[in-house]
């Protein structure tokens, strides 16, 4: 299949995707979480959607996961001294929990991969940044969909056309994207070429913000109806174009050590 189109048509949804995946290169994303966290000398690390344990497991500092339904097929422990489990929704646990007390200190690193509805992401990320300090990153997963039907908020593989793939679903927390670069233009964001659906990494978080706790109801009636279509899925990539998770993992310049 031919990738090149004539300016001003339209590629076929075929070959967006196709190029789509070409712009994403790089590790699997719990690789990249687990580099990060080592890079970044974390002493904290807080998962949200833990599923089967497959990137905690990974991690070998002091760990929080937090998911509803833990289907463990692993030791999540792995090499840490340290793992404290909630089996509860990420609400829930943020209502009843305090992580700074937990861990004695801030979250370092966090990696939010539960419910792919974007309020879902989004109120995860308000309470994460909460309990970060300002150098801790917050890694959200699954916000560079590769096409639009893995968009959809109910996951429905038997519905989906591309049946190779119909078991990924990213959903809509690709809006969270938006909404952080809009309502927090404080916030560094940096989308991440990492396989199968990008990471995003949020730095120079501010723990104190209110932004969008303030605007949160504001925010959910303006996002609740968008859609992505092929013209706003181009420009959402042309706007989040990856970079090589080696120009983090690889340059230690970023001054990723957390805390002193
Ligand atoms: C994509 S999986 C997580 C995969 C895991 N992070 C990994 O790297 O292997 C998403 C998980 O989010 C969990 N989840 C669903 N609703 C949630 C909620 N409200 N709070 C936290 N986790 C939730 C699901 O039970 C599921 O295990």
């Amino acid at each position: 299949m031919s990738e090149t189109t004539e300016p001003g048509v339209p590629p076929p949804a075929r070959a967006v995707e196709v190029l789509r995946r070409k712009a994403l290169r790089g590790p699997a994303y719990r690789e990249f979480v687990r580099d990060i966290v080592r890079l970044k000398h974390a002493r904290s690390y807080l998962e949200v959607g833990v599923q089967s344990g497959s990137t905690l497991a990974l991690i070998d500092c002091p760990s929080i996961g937090v998911d509803p339904n833990f289907i463990f097929d692993r030791n999540p422990a792995g090499k840490k001294s340290v793992l404290h489990l909630y089996q509860m929704g990420s609400d829930e646990f943020f209502r009843d929990h305090d992580p700074r007390a937990i861990f004695g200190g801030p979250v370092d690193v966090a990696f939010l991969d539960g419910l792919h509805q974007f309020e879902y992401l989004l109120r995860d990320f308000i309470n994460t940044e909460k309990v970060c300090g300002p150098a801790s990153v917050i890694l959200l997963d699954d916000c560079l969909p590769i096409n639009l039907e893995m968009t959809e908020r109910k996951h429905r593989p038997e519905l989906r056309k591309d049946k190779a793939i119909a078991g990924w679903w990213t959903g809509d927390v690709w809006k969270v994207v938006e909404i952080l670069r809009e309502y927090r233009p404080d916030l560094r964001i940096t989308p991440v070429d990492v396989v199968p659906t990008g990471s995003i990494v949020v730095s120079n978080l501010d723990p104190g913000s209110t932004r969008l706790s303030d605007a949160y109801f504001e925010i959910i009636d303006r996002f609740a109806a968008v859609e992505l279509d092929a013209k706003s899925f181009e420009t959402y990539w042309k706007a989040n174009a990856p970079v090589a998770a080696a120009t983090l993992t690889e340059d230690f310049s970023l001054s990723l050590r957390t805390r002193a």
